[in-house]
């Protein structure tokens, strides 16, 4: 055949193939997610997230140690609240002796290096397992604004590097903002979670620090996923209030939602692999269906070459294995 354009002789080798590939991925686009629990000498599986647990602040030396020996170099925290200390307003929240609080100070003790990010959020801490006060059937939205600021304080204070607010409350970028730097933190930075929808997705991670809503849904504040303009204009606005990181959640199945929003935005743009994706692929994975470790790069690099700069994922540590 008399062709002028052969496109395969690009894909003739892997020398050739990694000279002209577009996407790259390397372990300084990670954050891990770490979930952490009262208690010694802890080290629980999350049933629905095999390979992955939930550590005591202890056990947390050595994972901390090993993530910096991986090359991983943030961590993105989350805690599970005993029964006994959640409310509806999230008291504990603002603990400055809380799990959350204790767990930032541990890490920065043990490498002050490493960038700790912190979970803004109420459910781990509302009775109701909602992400803000209750009020009848309502999620209110100003109460829990001004909640949220003064959990991102204590997490300031305690040495967070960045405060992550998941909530989706109206104006929270703002508050949080604002709290910090009246009290001087103007070095705290901000990982919004600007385009959150309400996802099936989440289901392992609500069995991972018994969070789940206990009625209702997230609707009302989480974003509906028929929506992608309206992704653009709830990061533009977080970008205005003051976010430094703009993040899009899920990631897997919002790929057209990551590509909006890097092509929208001058801040860099984070996408989170959630639990659910996480787990279906392990599931399958497990059943043979398919190659873990090939579909867990797929996925990555996909999600990349969509447009995020970072990736907060739990196959950070996999994949910094391989590399
Ligand atoms: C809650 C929060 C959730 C996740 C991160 N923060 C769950 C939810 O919104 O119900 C999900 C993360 C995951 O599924 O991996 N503030």
């Amino acid at each position: 055949m008399e062709l002028n354009k052969r496109y395969r002789r690009l894909r003739s080798n892997s020398i050739v193939r990694n000279m002209v590939a577009e996407t790259s991925l390397t372990t300084d686009n990670f954050i891990v997610p770490l979930f952490i629990i009262e208690g010694t000498n802890k080290k629980e599986e999350i049933s629905s997230m095999p390979g992955y647990f939930r550590f005591s602040l202890d056990l947390l030396k050595t994972e901390i140690k090993e993530l910096k020996r991986l090359g991983l170099n943030s961590v993105l925290l989350f805690v599970k609240v005993p029964d006994s200390l959640k409310d509806n307003e999230g008291k504990e929240a603002l603990n400055p002796q809380g799990l959350m609080q204790r767990a930032v100070r541990f890490i920065k003790d043990i490498d002050p290096e490493m960038i700790v990010m912190t979970d803004v959020a109420l459910d781990p801490y509302s009775s109701y397992g909602h992400d803000g006060i209750v009020s009848g059937q309502e999620i209110v939205n100003d109460a829990t604004v001004e909640v949220l600021a003064a959990i991102s304080l204590t997490h300031g204070q305690a040495g967070a590097d960045f405060v992550a607010p998941s909530d989706m409350m109206d104006g929270r970028v703002k508050a949080i903002r604002a709290k910090l730097d009246g009290a001087g933190f103007t070095k705290t930075g901000i990982l919004s979670y600007s385009a959150k929808y309400a996802s099936s997705f989440y289901g392992p991670f609500r069995d991972a620090l018994d969070s789940a809503p206990g009625f209702g849904d997230k609707k009302t504040y989480q974003m509906d996923f028929r929506n992608s303009t309206e992704a653009l204009k709830e990061t533009l606005l977080d970008i205005e209030e003051g976010a430094d990181i703009v993040m899009v959640k899920p990631a897997g199945a919002y790929l057209d939602i990551i590509r909006r929003v890097k092509e929208s935005v001058q801040v860099p743009v984070a996408a989170y692999q959630v639990s659910g994706e996480y787990a279906m692929i392990k599931a399958a994975a497990a059943n043979g269906w398919l190659d873990e470790k090939s579909a867990m790069i797929e996925s990555l690099t996909a999600i990349r070459r969509a447009g995020a700069d970072i990736i907060v994922s739990y196959f950070a540590k996999d994949f910094a294995k391989l590399v």
